[in-house]
């Protein structure tokens, strides 16, 4: 098993051990968007795991164009939970009745209950040359998230929940943090100890929205085919579809 100080200096190396195989998939699987949190401490040295665990994603010509604000404030969260009040309501407009009482009903933050907040930032001009960025200039906002995962599934392995508020008008919380003008406030993040992690979204338990099938999802051989009407999906893909159906795994959800 990883000891803290492979997860403090990132070196690792060998195959993963079955346990460890069944931790990843346990941690991608139970992760969950928390909104409801115990006011308990996080330690300090599990903050700093879940942090270098998302300073080690992937990123376009390993610009790394992620900064980590991290917010305890009472004043500010209170000036970024009056914001998300505001935008709330404003959002609810778009719905009609009754969809918009079932919005207005949803817990959708945990910004001043949970004990630590962090907004994760991406710079676009953090690298001169970015390898890889001509043909796609959003890589930077994509590499950016690909750390969010990480931190996120991170934190699900510390017992450690996260909740990803995104109903934020970005120039205002952009001046609130003080985050440069050029600079791009891609999440704002409540984390702390979750009163549960829920077995299936809360957004699906709330009736709003279910998960979808993914044998639905998957193509063979381009767009155009419709799951299962194409020869070779029955073919070269058979096994791959009967193990797809097969593995659900996690039923639950
Ligand atoms: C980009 C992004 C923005 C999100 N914004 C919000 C948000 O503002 N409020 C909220 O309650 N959940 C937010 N979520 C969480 C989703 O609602 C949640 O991931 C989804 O319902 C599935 O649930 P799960 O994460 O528990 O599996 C966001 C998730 C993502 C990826």
């Amino acid at each position: 098993m990883a000891s803290n100080s492979q997860i403090q200096t990132g070196e690792f190396s060998g195959e993963f051990s079955t346990e460890e195989q069944r931790g990843l998939y346990r941690a991608i699987f139970s992760r969950r968007d928390i909104r409801t949190f115990k006011t308990d401490p996080i330690p300090a040295d599990a903050l700093a795991r879940i942090i270098r665990a998302a300073h080690h994603g992937p990123s376009v010509g390993f610009m790394q164009p992620w900064d980590f604000i991290m917010v305890q404030d009472t004043e500010i969260r209170q000036k970024v939970k009056d914001l998300f009040d505001r935008e709330r309501q404003a959002a609810s407009t778009f719905f009609d009745e009754p969809r918009r009482s079932h919005y207005l009903s949803l817990k959708l933050e945990g910004i001043l209950e949970s004990p630590v907040n962090v907004c994760v930032t991406c710079d676009p001009t953090r690298a001169e040359v970015v390898l890889g960025r001509n043909s796609i200039q959003e890589t930077d906002l994509y590499s950016t998230c690909c750390a969010i995962q990480n931190l996120w599934l991170a934190a699900r392995a510390e017992g450690i929940g996260v909740g990803w508020v995104s109903i934020l008008k970005q120039p205002q919380l952009r001046q609130i943090l003080g985050v440069p003008h050029h600079v791009i406030p891609v999440a704002y993040l409540c984390l702390g100890y979750p009163v549960e992690f829920p077995d299936v979204p809360v957004l699906q338990t709330a009736g709003w929205r279910d998960r979808m099938e993914l044998e639905g999802l998957v193509h063979f051989d381009g767009w155009q085919d419709q799951p299962g009407s194409h020869q070779s999906a029955d073919g070269i893909w058979s096994d791959f579809k009967e193990a797809l159906s097969g593995s659900s795994g996690t039923s639950r959800s």
